[in-house]
């Protein structure tokens, strides 16, 4: 592990979730994990990850808002598929939480839940 990995692992990460009735919940966790995980632990409802993070369920879509989305790596074909399983429209920013790690990429974003 390099000197900037264990950087990344450490690092605290703060973050805006809207749950789909409109609660916000500002969350913070550390670097290393899933968007899922994420939620998980911090009880953001709609987030289920029924496939623990396998990319094969969908039950852990958001919408990650302003510029975090594009900073992102790109979507999976694998991932592109579940969304388009799961949603009628892919929209700006749809993602599977399960598929995003915890980066301070994520500092300061704003992520919805999605259906
Ligand atoms: S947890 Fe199943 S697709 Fe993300």
């Amino acid at each position: 592990m390099t000197s900037t990995s264990k950087q990344l692992i450490q690092e605290k990460v703060t973050l805006t979730f809207y749950e789909q009735t409109g609660i916000r919940k500002i969350v913070s966790g550390m670097a290393g994990i899933s968007l899922m995980e994420l939620a998980k632990a911090n009880d953001i409802a709609g987030i289920d990850g029924d496939c623990g993070g396998a990319c094969s369920c969908g039950t852990c879509c958001v919408i990650i808002e302003n510029s975090a989305a594009m900073n992102l790596e790109q979507v999976s074909d694998a991932e592109l598929g579940i969304l388009e399983f799961v949603s009628d429209d892919i929209v700006e920013g749809q993602r599977l939480a399960c598929q995003i790690d915890v980066t301070n990429i994520l500092e300061g974003a704003v992520i919805k839940v999605a259906t």
